[in-house]
């Protein structure tokens, strides 16, 4: 968006969070937000610090893949120190989130395909990453990474054209980065307060799962399922009823649509 230029000055401005991006370190190209979020984690950097970089040259995706980052989408971590308890729900944490921000920002409705890409109208337009270091029983850190489709030229990337989408190609016209962010920083600060308060983020982030009572196929690892998708679990795995009536519960992997 013209005018649209990212600063830490201009997330933090007056922003309504109280821990959450209040302190922003911004890159205009940075290789990973998740390298350097780690490094600051490891050096005890406050809880709630964000990284955001305008360009990714080295964006990481789930299951090792990469993440297209190219300049006008959003790309950010955030840096918590959870309870151990409240780690699987970090990825609820996250979509619901994204879910919300689309939603205030652009008015779009959009899913969650579990365990945490956001949909609209089926295309993905958001991926979040979410790595943690865990000592003993103790969450030494956690980061949340967003990657969000603002305006991705989906043209110069032939691979996704079909399977990936932008909020400016959903809504028909430009969106503000600047909005998106500071949008994602306070419905992620709201939801991360709102875990100790009990199981609504769960039956929120349930109820809001595109592929749940389908027919899919899961890969995960070297293994292939196939079922119907019952449910999910209060710690976030996905549970597959078979045809001949056995539940498996998968705690990670990809999930396509048979039908
Ligand atoms: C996925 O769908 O596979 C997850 C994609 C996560 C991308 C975000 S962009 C910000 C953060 N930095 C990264 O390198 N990855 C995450």
């Amino acid at each position: 968006m013209e005018g649209d230029n990212l600063s830490a000055a201009s997330i933090t401005d007056n922003l309504k969070t109280h821990f959450i991006g209040q302190r922003v370190i911004y890159y205009p190209t940075l290789t990973s937000t998740m390298e350097v979020a780690k490094q600051e984690a490891q050096q005890g950097a406050a809880e709630g610090t964000v990284i955001v970089a305008d360009e990714q040259t080295e964006g990481k995706g789930r299951l090792e893949r990469v993440w297209l980052s190219p300049k006008g989408n959003v790309a950010l971590s955030v840096i918590l120190y959870p309870n151990m308890a409240y780690l699987p729900c970090l990825i609820m944490v996250a979509s619901l989130a994204v879910v919300h921000c689309i939603e205030a920002v652009t008015g779009l409705k959009s899913q969650v395909k579990w365990p945490n890409d956001v949909l609209i109208n089926g295309r993905k337009v958001c991926g979040i990453l979410i790595e943690s270091d865990v000592k003993g029983n103790m969450v030494d850190y956690a980061i949340i990474g967003i990657g969000v489709n603002v305006a991705l030229m989906l043209s110069h990337f032939p691979d996704i054209l079909l399977s990936a989408t932008s909020l400016s190609d959903e809504l028909g016209r430009e969106v503000s980065r600047l909005n998106v962010i500071r949008q994602l920083l306070v419905e992620t600060e709201r939801m991360y307060l709102g875990l100790p308060t009990g199981g609504s983020i769960y039956e929120e982030w349930r109820d809001s799962l595109v592929m749940l009572g389908r027919r899919v196929r899961v890969i995960s690892g070297k293994t292939i399922y196939e079922g119907v998708a019952e449910s999910v679990t209060m710690d976030g795995s996905l549970l597959l009823r078979h045809s001949d009536g056995s539940l498996t519960k998968i705690v990670g992997g990809d999930v396509t649509l048979r039908e």
